[in-house]
């Protein structure tokens, strides 16, 4: 990859089944030692090509591309909360997390947007850290845990 990390940009409609794939992908190989597989499977269903179109009406969606083209990593936005946030397990602790997350943030201080929340996975919940987010408690859903996390833009 450049040194100017991976092309980050909006999502068009065709590319949801790829989003749909490489969210699926991230989840059973990065998320599977932290939740038990009904989980990921609940988390698949949502993460189906339909509910990412759906999602599309309400959401931004953006996708981190590499140079070849590859779709390699994705996150939603939705008003003030940062949504599905996964990055391909091949491409994982090489900036992408990192370059998506700053476009994404880029965008919400463009809209004025002060405090910044989303729900941390366990698996995620270091890299939000590092990122400056504050954990404020857990959800616990069954057998699906989850941190709620908020930064505050300045
Ligand atoms: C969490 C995730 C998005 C991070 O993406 P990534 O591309 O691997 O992260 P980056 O390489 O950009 O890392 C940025 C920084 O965060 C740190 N970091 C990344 N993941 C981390 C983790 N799990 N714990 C602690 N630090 C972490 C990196 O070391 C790096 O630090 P540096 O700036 O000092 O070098 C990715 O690992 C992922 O998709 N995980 C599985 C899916 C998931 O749980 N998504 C979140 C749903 S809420």
């Amino acid at each position: 990859m450049s040194d100017a990390g991976p092309l980050v940009r909006a999502a068009h409609p065709g590319e949801v089944d790829e989003i749909s794939r490489l969210i699926i992908t991230t989840l059973f190989r990065s998320n599977a030692a932290d939740y038990p597989q009904n989980v990921l499977q609940r988390i698949a269903e949502v993460n189906a090509p339909a509910r990412i179109l759906a999602n599309m009406a309400i959401r931004d969606t953006l996708v981190a591309v590499a140079p070849d083209g590859t779709m390699i990593g994705t996150a939603g936005l939705e008003a003030n909360w940062i949504k599905s946030f996964f990055v391909h397990p091949d491409w994982q602790g090489k900036g992408v997390g990192r370059a998506l997350f700053a476009h994404s943030l880029g965008i919400l201080r463009g809209r004025a947007v002060r405090t910044v929340r989303l729900q941390s996975s366990l698996t995620a919940l270091g890299f939000y850290e590092a990122a400056g987010f504050r954990a404020l408690r857990e959800i616990v859903d069954g057998e699906d845990r989850k941190i709620l996390m908020e930064l505050d833009l300045v």
